[in-house]
């Protein structure tokens, strides 16, 4: 078992009363007020008799936060992350359009991204959007940081209690992180890496940007039910590729409840919370920290591996080698399906858009996305050995198939 100090590094920490008190213990003695009463299992619509106040507690799989406070600032936050988004991103797109007829320039053809985003820079409308959307990004992120990382000992106790449960976890401090992953992706304090709570902000961080769709993992839920399967029918091994906390490799569990199901992640902080979750929802799935390059597992050995939004937060050269990697442990006639963020199509390179894209790219820290957008994920599948099936299934509306098998 790695203890947290081990994960940390000597005398980083000061242990507390709390450093052994499990997550419902740990509520109970903290800032978050009542905890629980009973495990709720409604659903968010329903409504709490007149005069109470909602417990703490869950919706279905999701925990609560910690704190009413927090949890309205989240709330807000969604609400305000979807009034910019959908309504103010609207007006901000027709204003594009007025630019860019205002220059002579069509609009219903692309123009060059450097002409876009020096046309649209300076644009009022389009510089409160970008204001309004990174603030919703940093705010969201403040919120959390403030409340986990004044809380740390506790939460890293949390963790650490239920070490012992049943599923693998692995855990390797010495791993060599590559620098590509050591970025604070999508301005998360700390990053994937770089602070030992980073699964609580990832978790709840993260669940903001789906503004309330996936409050119980649904989309991954779906996903994993639309994946298609080898032609035999065989899945006895799964293996989810930069799972993170594990949300699509648990909706692999439950569609396929006798396979051996296993989550890697780079980052040890969130494989540690992945197993957390896990125990707290008794679902059976292997958390090992490595890297999706170098998976360690024996050639053939997967009926299904699967990534979930992985790609477009590598660099191409660690996505080359990955796919190399999936067809290595994937056993003839298994599946390989990497979900990810669709390729940009030159006709859909609005000016707007490619604004957008350039703002996500330099200010919510996304540094590899733009060179996902641009890459032929088909013909590197190819080139790993992988044959393609372009049909479908699509896994993720909107999303590209990605149906890959190894040839038998
Ligand atoms: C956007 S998250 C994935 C989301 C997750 N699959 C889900 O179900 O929500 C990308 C993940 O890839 C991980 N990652 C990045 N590079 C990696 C690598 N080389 N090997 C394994 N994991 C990696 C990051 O630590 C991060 O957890």
């Amino acid at each position: 078992m790695i203890k947290r100090r081990t994960i940390l590094g000597a005398g980083a920490m000061l242990a507390t009363a709390a450093a052994t008190a499990p997550r419902a213990q740990a509520q109970q003695l903290g800032v978050g007020g009542p905890q629980p009463l009973g495990e709720r299992t409604d659903t968010p619509g329903e409504v709490y008799p007149p005069g109470t106040l909602a417990p703490r507690g869950r919706f279905g799989r999701y925990e609560r936060l910690p704190t009413l406070e927090l949890e309205s600032r989240q709330n807000f936050l969604r609400s305000f992350r979807r009034y910019v988004n959908l309504s103010l991103s609207r007006s901000a797109a027709e204003r594009a359009n007025e630019v860019l007829r205002e220059n002579d320039l069509p609009t219903d053809k692309p123009i060059p991204e450097a002409q876009a985003i020096e046309l649209l820079m300076d644009e009022p409308l389009m510089q409160m959007a970008s204001r309004a959307w990174l603030s919703a990004q940093e705010q969201t992120w403040g919120g959390l940081k403030q409340h986990y990382e004044g809380e740390m000992d506790r939460y890293l106790a949390e963790m650490e209690a239920v070490e012992d449960y049943g599923p693998v976890l692995e855990l390797n401090p010495d791993l060599d992180i590559p620098d590509y992953a050591r970025h604070e992706i999508h301005i998360m304090p700390g990053g994937y890496i770089g602070n030992p709570i980073a699964g609580y902000m990832y978790h709840y961080g993260t669940n903001g940007f789906y503004m309330g769709r996936n409050d119980n993992d649904e989309v991954q839920i779906r996903a994993a039910q639309r994946l298609p399967v080898p032609a035999d029918g065989k899945v006895l091994r799964i293996l989810d590729l930069g799972t993170s906390v594990g949300q699509f490799a648990m909706a692999l569990k439950d569609r396929f409840p006798n396979a051996e199901v296993w989550g890697l992640d780079v980052s040890g902080p969130l494989v540690r919370y992945g197993h957390l979750l896990a125990s707290e929802r008794g679902i059976d799935v292997n958390f090992v920290q490595r890297l999706a390059e170098d998976t360690k597992f024996p050639d053939n050995h997967f009926d299904l591996v699967t990534s979930y939004i992985l790609h477009h937060e590598v660099d191409p050269e660690a996505t080359r080698k990955i796919f190399e990697e999936a067809y290595r442990i994937t056993r003839p006639g298994g599946v390989f399906y990497p979900v990810d963020f669709p390729q940009v199509d030159a006709q859909e390179r609005t000016a707007h858009r490619m604004y957008r894209y350039y703002m996500d790219h330099r200010w919510n820290c996304e540094p590899w996305t733009p060179l996902w957008q641009r890459c032929n994920p088909q013909q590197l599948l190819r080139q790993a050995g992988f044959s393609l099936n372009t049909e479908g299934p699509v896994v993720l509306p909107g999303y590209d198939v990605l149906n890959a098998t190894k040839p038998v």
